[in-house]
């Protein structure tokens, strides 16, 4: 898979990403990161997690992936690593190693797949995730309420009704059992640039959803898999 190092990409194979992963107890996928400074402060903070920040555009994490990539003493993060890729083809080397995986505030093709919902990219989530990994999403709630430009976008309402009854089938379908969908009163789980820019907008609404995979094929799936310690929920 494509790694983006500063302004650099390197390929790198799945044995050389499970070389990384020694001395690390969890791994942190975070999809459509953009700058990744969510993914370094994780990694300050989580030295036992592998944190892989994932976004279509490499650009976007230019600096904070030079910068991770510095000796530590220069405000390097071994943990932390950058990978290019779009959500829709998410690399057969990250196959089975998400304890959690984070999608902050998507867009775009990102946005939609999780809302209409996609099911390749569900599947593709799914296939990165561990049994009984954590699936945590915030979504823009408010750009799915305002209805003439979140159509124009191709994005459907998102109601806890719609929720029900179209996204949670969708999910558990792909392998997620629904746990939790509301709306954020106060602080979200997950402080990143874009929920900074748009908490800075008075009146900005942001949905929390969180999921567990489970095994897709379970007829007793609607019911959560007892944790393998894999959901953090922070
Ligand atoms: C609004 S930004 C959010 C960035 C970051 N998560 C944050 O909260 O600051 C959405 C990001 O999703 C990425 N993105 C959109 N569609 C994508 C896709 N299909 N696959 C991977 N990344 C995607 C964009 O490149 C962009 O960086």
């Amino acid at each position: 898979m494509r790694t983006q190092i500063g302004k650099n990409q390197l390929d790198i194979a799945r044995d050389e990403l499970l070389a990384r992963l020694e001395g690390h107890s969890r791994v942190l996928v975070d999809v459509g990161t953009g700058d990744g400074r969510f993914v370094y402060r994780w990694a300050s903070a989580h030295p036992e997690t592998l944190c892989i920040g994932l976004d279509a555009v490499g650009e976007r994490m230019r600096e904070v992936s030079h910068r991770a990539s510095r000796k530590p003493a220069r405000g390097g993060r071994p943990n932390a690593l950058f990978v290019v890729a779009s959500a829709q083809a998410l690399p057969e080397e990250l196959t089975g190693l998400a304890d959690l995986i984070s999608i902050n505030y998507p867009w775009s093709s990102l946005f939609s797949a999780l809302v209409l919902p996609d099911p390749v990219v569900l599947a593709g989530l799914r296939r990165v995730a561990r049994p009984g990994a954590e699936l945590l999403l915030l979504l823009n709630q408010s750009v799915l309420d305002d209805r003439p430009y979140a159509e124009r976008l191709g994005l459907p309402p998102l109601s806890e009704e719609r929720i029900e009854s179209e996204l949670r089938p969708a999910y558990l379908a792909a392998g997620f059992t629904l746990l939790e969908h509301r709306l954020l009163e106060g602080d979200a789980p997950h402080q990143t640039s874009w929920g900074q820019h748009l908490t800075l907008g008075s009146g900005r609404r942001t949905r929390l959803v969180t999921a567990q995979a489970v095994n897709p094929a379970s007829m007793s799936a609607s019911e959560p898999r007892a944790s393998s310690g894999a959901a953090e929920g922070d």
